[in-house]
């Protein structure tokens, strides 16, 4: 599989003016572009080549739920992409995995592919817990797609992020990743009968992007910081080769 690039914009920029700038600068074949939800448009007229992901979304199918978004809403607005269950929103907004798993149903029931993100705390590391955490992160996320057709569940993917790396410049190294992504993919194909793409995030920038991207067990990167600086991501892309 090539290499996929996905930039997780969070909750910036603060103007119209400068999404449109940067979504320019990110148009590249292999990338999904992940904007606030108040951009998507202007981002989703602007994108030639790459496409266009959301960063969350709710998983009832329209109705009284007073600020949420939902999966067919995206659907039918052009976004092909969604991250699910960051490690932001399951620490600020305290989403659960039994949360998580009902919105990765409904993202790919929908049509949509999801991104399902997990990754252990520096505290759970230390204390031994890493692959208890990510276990249980991964058998409750995708505890309710087992009945959906193969088809449909082929559209996951999983996001290894430890908490730790986010945001810290402090990746993990690539051997380690690599190797957690192996041991995520068994353990996926165990539950669900195939191994889905796995990207690395936390901390990935122009320097190291291509220590990650060049390790067959790493299908790409799940890219915040570095994705809101324009040299970075020509960088970034020019690095993993998917202009
Ligand atoms: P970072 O964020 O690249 O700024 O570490 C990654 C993420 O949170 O997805």
């Amino acid at each position: 599989m090539k290499k996929l690039l996905v930039f997780n914009w969070k909750m910036n920029p603060r103007k119209a003016a400068e999404a449109h700038q940067l979504a320019r600068s990110s148009d590249f074949a292999g990338v999904v572009v992940a904007p606030p939800f108040v951009f998507l448009e202007e981002v989703e007229v602007l994108l030639k080549k790459a496409l266009l992901g959301a960063q969350d979304l709710f998983w009832q199918r329209e109705g009284a739920f007073t600020g949420e978004v939902s999966a067919d809403e995206l659907k039918n607005f052009g976004v092909e992409y969604v991250i699910i269950g960051h490690s932001e929103r399951r620490q600020v907004m305290g989403e659960t995995d039994a949360i998580i798993a009902r919105k990765i149903r409904a993202a790919l029931t929908a049509g949509l592919r999801a991104i399902l993100c997990v990754g252990e705390t520096k505290a759970e590391r230390s204390a031994q817990q890493k692959e208890e955490v990510l276990d249980r992160q991964l058998t409750i996320g995708i505890s309710q797609i087992k009945n959906i057709p193969p088809s449909v569940r082929r559209r996951l993917l999983i996001a290894y992020e430890p908490v730790w790396a986010i945001g810290t410049g402090t990746p993990e190294t690539p051997e380690d990743a690599a190797t957690t992504s192996r041991w995520i993919k068994k353990l996926v194909k165990q539950h669900i009968g195939f191994a889905p793409p796995v990207l690395y995030g936390g901390s990935v920038n122009s320097q190291n992007i291509r220590n990650f991207v060049q390790l067959k067990d790493i299908d790409g990167a799940l890219i915040g910081g570095a994705s809101l600086k324009k040299l970075e991501v020509k960088k970034i892309v020019e690095l993993t080769k998917i202009k």
